[in-house]
């Protein structure tokens, strides 16, 4: 039986109208929908999701056009035991993914997919990541049969017709999503969709053919093809083939009094405060300092006709964490969320508000983030962990004025960041390019654990363990193949927030304070910041920071950039355990760098 189908779909685009065909006969949807990317669609989908109990309102007041979700319990976050990278050979996922061949896969998801759009709608949503018509940017097509899906796209992407004509007859990333819960006849649809089965839920990627399917959950990265999934596993996949990056890294823009504006790009590990550094504000001592926000998640970098990296934010929104989110942490991200907004898993105030943890002052009553009534005295969490907002980029104060230019902002340092409470220092800059590199491979953050009651390293090179689409070891030799192009490649640091005192506080303020970390890297690069090189590489001396407006001794920045040579060599050592899950594909000058590494701290390498 032909479909209903309705709205913008006006394309030429054979291979497009034929998977969309395909996979309507698969999903056996009631009808299919093709989404324009309008204000009236918008408002119509979030209507019609506030009449199905979806969405909550917010008061006008208080949170102008402002809509709260409440997602399933079972379906909170990311699935990362859930997700795989389906290349054609086992050894081209390598060994930090999840892999199962393609045929194999395809026809696990093909049963799944069979009638799971029953008595729902098929939503067509062609999205461009990055600017519409930029040369860094890609098209991707999202089916889905989550209307929450579709106006999450509207903020985190580009949709709706103006991307079809951009797209004409060109390829695109086929994004196919189902929240895996067909309707029975005369059945009521839950608020929130999904299937319950951790087993069943998958969110797979195939690299070669360019194509993501994701099944079971109708939760952020799960669910919203255009972040992790595209801009990330399979963007990493297509930026190795044409020779580009595609990076888990916010982008903030800096200026100095009567300086030139530079750009840095940085990664850091989920949840480590990328968003409050994306939105920096200089605190009292830099006066005259400027910051400004491109993007606070991802960033695609493409080498420019200058010879400099350019990068875009291939996003067009903010899907943040909420929790720890304030106007002390973070007062950017406060007054983006002002209106316009999504919430997922917050609480809801007794006066049409939201709240989380670490907002401020909790309310005397809220409705936690399961319906429930709560109390401040209630043990559990108000708003879930991983609670999030969605909030459009524009609408962020500092936004910077190039954060839609085509050709990119020029990128002059990468730094790179964990959660480790010694032996890093508060920051260091690479001796060279494939130090950084070295230093970006090996970077992470500290779990306990428990078994040998000492901190243990969860390495998370580049902060891309969940996100690289290939072979780890394939991804650093990329990185490495960057410096023979003769580009003018960023400088590399990596930073440290989070160095503990012997009474396990931490010594460094971090948020706003930061900034006098961001100088100095700015400085570094403007030739104007001295530096003293440790076996680690290149450190600041304590005269070499801006210490304007604040107090903080010496002897206690001493303690922020101590590094014990045992703590270096013991770090060598586990380094060379972690080096060795890569097998023979591990590029050599990243051994080399650890064996340099080795010396440097008096050590004896032994390879
Ligand atoms: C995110 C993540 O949601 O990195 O950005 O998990
Ligand atoms: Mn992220």
């Amino acid at each position: 039986m032909e479909k209903e189908i309705s709205g913008g779909g006006r394309t030429s685009n054979a291979k497009l109208l034929a998977w969309v065909r395909e996979i309507a006969s698969l999903c056996v949807p009631e009808r299919v929908y093709w989404c324009d990317g309008s204000r009236e669609e918008y408002d119509r989908l979030c209507d019609a999701m506030v009449e199905a109990g979806t969405f909550i309102r917010l008061s006008p007041k208080k949170r102008p056009r402002s809509f709260l979700a409440r997602s399933h319990p079972s379906d909170v976050a990311r699935v990362e035991e859930r997700t795989y990278i389906c290349s054609g050979r086992k050894d081209d996922a390598g060994p930090t993914n999840n892999w199962m061949a393609p045929a194999e896969m395809k026809t696990r998801l093909r049963g799944l997919f069979s009638g799971s759009m029953r008595r729902r709608t098929m939503y067509v949503i062609p999205f461009s990541m990055g600017p519409l018509g930029s040369p860094i940017s890609h098209v991707g097509v999202q089916i889905t049969d989550s209307p929450y899906v579709v106006v999450n796209m509207h903020i985190m992407t580009r949709v709706g017709e103006k991307v079809l004509e951009v797209l004409g007859d060109g390829p695109f990333v086929a994004c196919l999503h189902s929240v895996g819960a067909p309707l029975e006849p005369g059945q009521r649809d839950d608020p929130w969709p999904c299937e319950p089965d951790i087993a069943n839920k998958f969110i797979t990627h195939f690299p070669e053919t360019r194509e993501i399917w994701s099944y079971g959950s109708g939760y952020g990265g799960n669910a919203l093809l255009g972040k992790k999934c595209l801009a990330l596993r399979i963007g990493s996949v297509l930026a190795r083939d044409e020779g580009w990056l595609a990076e888990h890294m916010l982008i903030l823009g800096i200026s100095r009094p009567e300086g030139k504006k530079i750009y840095i790009a940085a990664a850091f590990p989920s949840a480590c405060g990328k968003t409050n550094l994306a939105m920096i504000v200089p605190p009292a001592g830099f006066e005259g300092w400027r910051t400004s926000t491109v993007g606070d998640d991802i960033a695609w970098l493409k080498p420019g006709p200058d010879g400099m990296l350019r990068a875009i934010n291939p996003e067009a929104g903010f899907f943040g964490v909420a929790p720890g989110t304030s106007y002390e942490s973070n007062p950017v991200a406060m007054d983006t969320l002002k209106e316009n907004c999504i919430f997922t898993n917050v609480a809801l105030t007794d006066d049409g508000d939201v709240w989380w943890e670490g907002m401020g002052p909790a309310p005397k009553h809220a409705i936690d983030w399961q319906g429930k009534d709560w109390m401040p005295e209630m043990k559990t969490p108000a708003a879930h962990p991983n609670s999030r907002f969605t909030a459009p980029a524009a609408q962020c104060p500092t936004i910077d004025p190039a954060w839609e230019n085509p050709q990119g902002v020029p990128i002059s340092a990468f730094v790179f960041g964990g959660r480790l409470s010694k032996t890093f220092p508060l920051v260091y800059e690479s001796l060279n390019w494939r130090h950084g590199v070295f230093m970006a491979a090996t970077m992470g953050s500290e779990a306990t654990a428990a078994a040998i009651g000492q901190a243990a390293i969860r390495r998370d090179p580049f902060a891309m363990l969940p996100f690289a689409g290939y072979h780890m070891a394939d991804y650093w030799k990329h990185w490495l193949g960057m410096e023979p192009k003769g580009l003018l490649l960023p400088r590399i640091f990596r930073v440290n927030w989070f160095r503990k005192n012997e009474n396990g506080k931490f010594i460094w303020p971090g948020y706003g304070q930061n900034m006098r970390v961001v100088s100095w890297i700015v400085d570094r690069v403007a030739g104007r910041a001295g530096a003293t090189e440790i076996p680690l590489g290149l450190v600041p001396r304590y005269e070499d920071l801006n210490w304007k407006g604040m107090d903080f001794p010496r002897e206690k920045f001493l303690d922020l950039v101590d590094v014990p040579r045992e703590g270096i060599l013991s770090e060598a050592e586990d380094i060379k355990a972690y080096f060795t899950r890569f097998g023979d594909r591990l590029p050599r000058e990243l051994e080399g760098e650890r064996e340099e590494l080795v010396r440097r701290a008096g050590g004896i390498p032994e390879s």
